[in-house]
This record gives structure tokens, sequence and C-alpha cells, in this order.
């Protein structure tokens, strides 16, 4: 089986099927105790002057609900959400479209936004600080600009990658929240909620299991949930007990820490042709054949999080929990 646990993408069909399963407000989101607080208070402050809320921007590892909360986001305001992303947005006139069509208080939610390009950035600069857009007309001597007002709106960015982001488009933001990886605990409600939504029964041992195999993150979580569903469904009576994700789990090739086998192909090769490094993050893709981005943004974040790798100056090396985990055998320190 290779099917891929973690991706930098949702692809369209689990995105729909993630909508299905999205929390609607903040009362029903799980976990970001702090994040949801903050938002509780603003969201709250917007509606009593009756203002727009200030942009947002979610960053964080991927999967773990930015585009959930920007949906929330607007439906506690009582305001439609409209989506796009940074790579989607070619020209600055595409930018120009999506904002002239907005209604009064609407969420424009841009996820990727650290993928905006230059001259795409520079019209959104006015549009979030005055509601505005310049816009150039004719070329030449002729060329002159003109000012179009935009209904207020919110932007609610979001990025895995906040420090690609450029300085003016960051100080923009009047929000900033980090999100943070998932507890067990919330990872385990989570997955009971889900299995709710799905009216399937879940035992609370193996909801247990799931969230420690999901790496921290919601996303993950819910793909085991639906693939031991699966397993459930054909090989037993459809409840999901211990045995059955267990076995499945195992079938799935997720190893207890919630490690997959690109994981397992990065690690074990830095170990193996790097003697677990210092190595760079161009020699680790051209190994496993993964693109440096993905690694970057999806694999190696929880590694570092589980204290599995280290970047130093040099390079990315394995620590010796790494050894420990595959029971290899460290080599000697000198
Ligand atoms: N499904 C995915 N993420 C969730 C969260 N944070 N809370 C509740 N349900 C979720």
């Amino acid at each position: 089986m290779d099917e891929r646990l973690v991706s930098s993408e949702a692809d369209s069909h689990e995105s729909i099927i993630e909508q299905s399963l999205r929390p609607q407000n903040l009362a029903q989101y799980i976990g970001q105790k702090k994040v949801k607080e903050n938002l509780r208070v603003f969201i709250d402050a917007a509606k009593m002057r009756q203002e727009t809320l200030d942009h947002v921007l979610l960053y964080g590892p991927p999967g773990l609900g930015k585009t959930t909360l920007a949906s929330i986001v607007a439906n506690e305001m009582g305001v439609e959400m409209r989506t796009t992303s940074g790579p989607a947005i070619e020209r600055p006139g595409d930018l120009a479209a999506i904002l002239t069509a907005l209604e009064p208080g609407d969420v424009l939610f841009i996820d990727e936004i650290h993928r905006l390009n230059r001259s795409i950035e520079e019209v959104l600069y006015p549009a979030m600080e005055d509601f505005c857009l310049d816009i150039v007309i004719g070329k030449g001597p002729s060329a002159r600009s003109v000012r179009l007002d935009l209904p207020p709106f919110t932007l609610v960015g979001a990025t895995t990658r906040v420090g690609l982001l450029t300085a003016p488009l960051r100080d923009r933001f009047g929000v900033l929240s980090r999100l943070e990886y998932y507890t067990q605990e919330e990872l385990t409600d989570i997955v009971s909620r889900t299995a709710e939504v799905f009216e399937v029964d879940i035992e609370e041992a193996p909801a247990l299991e799931i969230a420690r195999r999901s790496r921290g993150t919601p996303r993950v979580a819910n793909r085991l949930l639906r693939r031991v569903r699966d397993f459930a469904q054909v090989l037993g009576d459809s409840r999901i007990t211990e045995e059955i994700a267990h076995d499945a789990l195992e079938r799935l090739q997720v190893d207890a820490l919630g490690l997959d086998h690109i994981d397992h192909k990065l690690l074990i090769g830095m170990i193996e042709k790097f003697s677990g490094g210092p190595v760079g993050l161009d020699t680790i893709s051209a190994t496993i054949g993964e693109e440096p981005h993905t690694i970057e943004d999806v694999y190696e974040p929880y590694l570092l999080q589980i204290g599995f790798l280290q970047r130093t100056p040099r390079g990315r090396v394995v620590t010796p929990a790494v050894y420990e985990h595959f029971r290899l055998e460290a080599p000697a320190c000198d």
C-alpha cells in the first residue's frame, strides 16, 4: 500500500470530505485554546462595534485547521467566505476581480499567502489598509492611476511558512495566530467527534490509538479514521474496536509515532547514506525523491517537533531517538 498519509495540499475529493466534517463555530472547534480564546474576543468586539474584523494571519504546519478556522471566523461574523490561494492569483487583475466582487464584511481567505507574487502584494496593501484599489489605466506617458473604493472586508491569510512573508504584508495583519500541533487528548476528541458525524461506533481505546499515530494533526487523524472505518466495515461488523484499529493501522504502515514510509525513507536514508548527517535539504530531496519544499513544509516540522531531527548550519542531523525508534545501533561518539 502506497497511500500518502501526509500531503502538502489536500486533494479536492478530500477537501470536500473535510468540509463536511468541519466544525461550524468556535464552540465546536477542539484545541488551539489560545488562538480560539483570542479570536472569540476579537470577533465579539468587532460585532459590538459593528465593524469588520481586522485582518487575520493564521500560520503553522499543514493540516492543523487554518481553513477551518477561517470559515469559522466567517460564520461567527455572519458573513460569507470567498476562498482563493497565493498561486491561483496570477495577475493583479485576478485579485482586483476578487476584491471588487466582495460584499461588505466578507471574509476573503487566501491560502498559501506566502506564494503571492510581489506585484500582487502591492495591490493588496491599499486594499487591506484603506479598502481601495489603485488601478493604472493606459500605458506610457498617458497612463494614469484611478482609485476604486472596495467594500470593507476581512482578509484571512494562511501560511505554512510565515518566514517567507514580506514584512510589509505581515505588518498589515492586525491578528497573527500560530497554530500548534494538537495533543493526544484533543486528537482523541476530534476522532470521536468525526466518528459521530460519520455515525460510526468507536470505542475510546481505538480513538486514542488513531490519535497517537496522527502526528499531532487533525487532517491525518480524520484520514486514518476513514481508512480504519473501511477495514471495520469490510473485515468486521462496522464497529471500530481496538483490534480492528490496531490491525488497520499496521496494514496502513503507520508506525506507533505516526511516521509513514516517507518519514522512514528520509530518516533511514540519512542514517545509511550519510551516517545520520549533517545533510543538506537538497541532498535529502535527491536521495528520497521528494520536493525540498514538501520535506520542509510537511515532513520536517513534525520530525523536529518530536526531536527526531535537528537543523544545524551544516544541514539536518538525526538524533539518538531515531536510532532508538528503529532499534538501530547508534554510532559511537567521537
Ligand atoms: N475536525 C478537524 N479539526 C477539528 C477541530 N480542531 N475540532 C473539531 N473537529 C475537527
